[in-house]
C-alpha cells in the first residue's frame, strides 16, 4: 500500500494574510486537495498564529468528517486545551522557536521529561492519536514509544536539503530507515515529512516502513503552476512510483 499523503495548508494562510484578505480559504484547499485523493489535511497552530489562525482550526474540524485531520502544535498547555475543544484525530507534537521560519528540527523527547508525558497522556484521554515529531534518532524513538505515543513522525529536513549530495543523501536514508524500522518494530505507526518535493518523495517512500508523509510548502508551490489538485495527483504519483520501484 503507498504511503498515506496528508497535505499541510499552512501556506494557503500565509498568502491570505500578508495582505489581510478573506483569501485564499486554507479550508477551501483542504477540500480541493481531498477531492483530488488526499488522505488527509495537516496544519499547525503555531503559538504566534503566523498562518493558521484559531478559527481555521474550527473550521478544518466542522468540514473534515470522516477524514483525516492532523493538528500539529507545540506541547504547551494553552495548545493541549485547543486540541482536546477541537478534536483532531491526530495531534503532532512539534517543537516551536518563534524565531524561527519553519519548524527546524524534531522534538527531543527525552528533555520533555514528564511535561510532556503529562500532556501525551492529556491528549490520549480526549481519545486523540499523538504523533511525536522527532530526528531520525533510535533513543528519541524509544522513548517516545515509552511514553505511550502511537505514532511518530521522522523530520526529513537534512535528508531534503542533502539531496544533491549523494554519499549524505545515502547516509541520512540509512539514518530514517534504521529509526523507522525500530520504531515499526516497537509497534509505531512511521510517518515522515520536511522539505519533501516531487523530486526527493519517490527515493524515501520505497522505504515501506513509513506508512505516511506529511508535505506543505512544496506542493502549495506546485499549485501555483499546476493548480491545487494537480500538484496533489503528482505528489500521488510521485509516491506511487517511489512505493514500487
Ligand atoms: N511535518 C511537520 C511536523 C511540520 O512541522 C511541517 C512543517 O510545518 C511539515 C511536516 C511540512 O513541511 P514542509 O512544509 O517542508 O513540507
Amino acid at each position: 500500500m503507498a504511503a498515506r499523503l496528508h497535505v499541510n495548508i499552512d501556506h494557503v494562510a500565509t498568502l491570505r494574510n500578508v495582505r489581510g484578505t478573506p483569501y485564499p480559504d486554507p479550508v477551501r484547499a483542504a477540500e480541493v486537495c481531498l477531492a483530488a485523493g488526499a488522505d488527509g489535511i495537516t496544519a499547525h497552530l503555531r503559538e504566534d498564529r503566523r498562518h493558521i489562525v484559531d478559527a481555521d482550526v474550527d473550521r478544518l474540524r466542522a468540514t473534515l468528517k470522516g477524514h483525516t485531520f492532523n493538528l500539529e502544535m507545540a506541547a504547551t498547555d494553552e495548545m493541549v486545551a485547543i486540541a482536546t475543544r477541537v478534536g483532531p484525530d491526530v495531534v503532532t507534537l512539534v517543537p516551536e522557536r518563534r524565531e524561527e521560519r519553519t519548524t527546524e528540527g524534531g522534538l527531543d523527547v527525552l528533555a520533555g521529561g514528564d511535561a510532556l508525558a503529562r500532556r501525551v497522556a492529556q491528549l490520549r484521554a480526549a481519545k486523540i492519536k499523538v504523533s511525536l515529531f522527532i530526528a531520525a534518532d533510535d533513543e528519541q524513538v524509544r522513548v517516545s514509544k515509552a511514553i505511550g505515543v502511537e505514532q511518530i513522525e521522522l523530520h526529513t529536513g537534512v535528508y531534503a536539503h542533502a539531496f544533491d549530495d549523494e554519499p549524505r543523501r545515502v547516509a541520512e536514508l540509512k539514518r530514517i530507515a534504521s529509526a523507522a524500522h525500530l520504531g515499526h518494530g516497537l509497534g509505531l505507526e512511521v510517518a515522515a515529512g520536511h522539505g519533501l518535493t516531487l523530486a526527493n518523495v519517490p527515493e524515501l517512500v520505497r522505504n515501506r516502513e513509513i506508512v505516511e508523509l506529511n508535505i506543505g510548502h512544496a506542493m502549495i508551490a506546485d499549485a501555483i503552476f499546476m493548480s491545487m489538485a494537480g500538484a496533489v495527483k503528482a505528489m500521488r504519483e510521485a509516491i506511487q512510483r517511489g512505493g514500487t520501484s
